[in-house]
């Protein structure tokens, strides 16, 4: 062979490798309203900036007929590119080949890029569309999966893992994704479940849709387990491309900072009528967060999973955050068990990457009950005071309106090392709400009266008078435990020149092997 033939012979094999499982299977894919996991790829970075790795790799099993079946690249696509100018590196399971099943070379390819990637120090993203084991290669696939888990729990904490949903994720394939930073699931054809509708009707008889088990739907509300809920695929690669411009690129590096037009001083003049006068009369955080971030720009993780907290990314002149905001028109903002997981694990990674935090409290306590407590609630909300008090990244926290008991302690309090602590002149910090003190206080008095009329002037005057004394900032506020009490339309501004100037904080804990949050 010539250099000509052989350079010919090159250029065949790439368009070899690119045709996948073959026009056919390619074809079923677009008909399900699926892409190949190259158009995928191609969506998701800077246009031409694709390198891949290993198209010439093939699998090489020979049992059950695989030896007469061989596809150039086997079931998955991997290799480095940019997005937004930034690096990334990323794997795409193939459905058109063996139903992108995982194969030892298919793990090998992952590892390889992932192994890169935490030596560059550059985000990975997996998009998953497969099949599962490669069941022709029995252990050989599982131990092909270990060794992608094992690395991505390495890989945590170090570098940013982003996991996406397109298809099938089921039985041990869908540790993978979990083991990783966030997950996008496409509202069309994603299922992710650790045991399918057939062998879940055959152990326990409950007879249960693919979609009701594993969808989009359900692990973006019920489970929690999917971080965010596109509407098809265009829309999850997005999300990816914009999740990934708050990040910085390793835990070494800061987040990257953005030019910003939007002024400084903005002054918000709707927020000093925000919170209504009634204390139980509810109002929307979210207007609150999109009034003082840049440009009102919000993206909101774990939208419509325990949403009586709300979490996120978003801008303070140009600075990436993670806000961290109770929500009062959700069961009062109260804190649960989904909510003090959903914001734990926001916390956790907001330091692992040098994300600072800014936590706007509106708390009036745990949620009490049997359901939350055989549950598990102490342990739950020790995960949140846990990721607070860890957290090194600054931290600003600014109290809106009540911020009561053990929850109070909780949201970013002076006590878990806040760096900034404002209230609005609407905060109530107490030990607990006006009502429940004067049940408990005056109960044996309110017990002896037997006039109702009398009874509930009596405790609406003890109430008055507990309000007067506790629920507002200042009693916080002459021990230090409320740094300043702001007026709310100056919030954006007082936020912004603290994070400048807690720029520079460094804070060190003990040094240890690692801590012990209650999992
Ligand atoms: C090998 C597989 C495969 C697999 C699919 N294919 N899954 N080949 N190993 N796990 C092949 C099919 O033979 C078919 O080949 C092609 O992929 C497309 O599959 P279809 O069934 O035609 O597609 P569809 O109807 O869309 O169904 C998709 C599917 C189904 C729901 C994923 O294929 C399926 O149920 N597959 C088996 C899933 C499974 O049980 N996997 C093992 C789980 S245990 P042709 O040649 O016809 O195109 C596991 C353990 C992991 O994963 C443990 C980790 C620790």
């Amino acid at each position: 062979m010539n250099i000509q033939d052989r350079i010919k012979q090159l250029i065949e094999l790439r368009e070899e490798a690119k045709k996948g499982g073959g026009e056919k299977r390619i074809e079923a894919q677009h008909n399900k309203g699926k892409h190949t996991a190259r158009e995928r790829i191609e969506m998701l970075l800077d246009e031409g900036s694709f390198e891949e790795y290993d198209m010439f790799v093939t699998h090489r099993c020979r049992d059950f007929g695989l030896d007469k079946q061989h596809y150039l690249s086997d079931g998955v696509i991997t290799g480095h590119g940019t997005i937004d100018g930034r690096v990334v590196y990323l794997y795409a399971f193939d459905f058109t080949v063996f139903g992108g099943s995982l194969s030892k070379t298919v793990a090998e390819k992952i590892c390889k890029v992932m192994d890169q990637a935490m030596k560059v120090g550059a985000p990975v993203i997996g998009i998953n569309d497969s099949g599962g084991a490669r069941i022709q290669e029995g252990v050989l696939s599982l131990a092909g999966y270990a060794d992608i888990f094992q690395r991505n729990i390495l890989a945590s904490g170090l570098i940013p893992q982003i996991s996406a949903i397109f298809g099938p994720c089921a039985g041990g394939a869908v540790y993978s994704p979990a083991l990783t930073d966030f997950i996008i699931m496409s509202e069309q054809n994603s299922y992710m479940f650790v045991t399918g509708p057939r062998v879940t009707k055959m152990v326990t008889g409950e007879r249960i849709s693919t979609d009701d088990l594993g969808g989009a739907k359900v692990h973006g509300t019920k489970s929690g387990v999917s971080h965010f809920i596109a509407e098809d695929e265009e829309e999850g690669l997005l999300i990816i491309r914009k999740l990934l411009s708050y990040l910085p690129q390793n835990n070494l590096e800061d987040p990257f900072i953005t030019e910003c037009t939007d002024p400084i001083d903005r002054k918000e003049d709707m927020l000093n009528e925000i919170i209504p006068d009634n204390p139980n009369q509810p109002y929307d955080v979210k207007e609150v967060i999109e009034s003082i971030v840049d440009y009102g720009e919000f993206l909101e993780v774990h939208r419509n999973f325990a949403r009586n907290i709300v979490v996120g990314f978003a801008k303070f002149n140009g600075m990436p955050v993670g806000m961290v905001a109770n929500q009062p028109i959700y069961l009062a903002g109260v804190l649960d068990i989904d909510a003090s997981r959903k914001a734990a694990r926001f916390v956790r990674f907001c330091d692992a990457f040098n994300i600072p935090l800014v936590t706007l409290v509106d708390v009036p306590g745990f949620l009490p009950g049997s359901a939350q407590e055989y549950g598990g609630i102490i342990a739950h909300g020790a995960k949140l005071m846990f990721a607070y008090g860890e957290a090194t990244v600054p931290k600003i926290t600014v109290t809106l309106r009540k911020s009561y008991g053990g929850a109070h302690c909780v949201m970013s309090s002076k006590q878990l090392h806040g760096d900034l602590n404002y209230a609005w002149p609407t905060a109530e910090i107490a030990v607990m709400g006006p009502q429940g003190a004067i049940e408990i206080l005056e109960g044996k008095k309110l017990a002896e009266m037997e006039d109702p009329d009398e009874q509930k002037a009596y405790v609406a005057k003890k109430e008055d008078e507990y309000r007067e004394k506790f629920a507002n900032p200042y009693e916080a506020a002459r021990y230090g435990f409320i740094d300043d009490v702001i007026e709310p339309r100056n919030t954006r501004f007082r936020i912004i020149r603290a994070l400048q100037t807690l720029a520079t904080k460094k804070e060190v804990h003990p040094m240890k092997k690692h801590s012990n949050i209650p999992l």
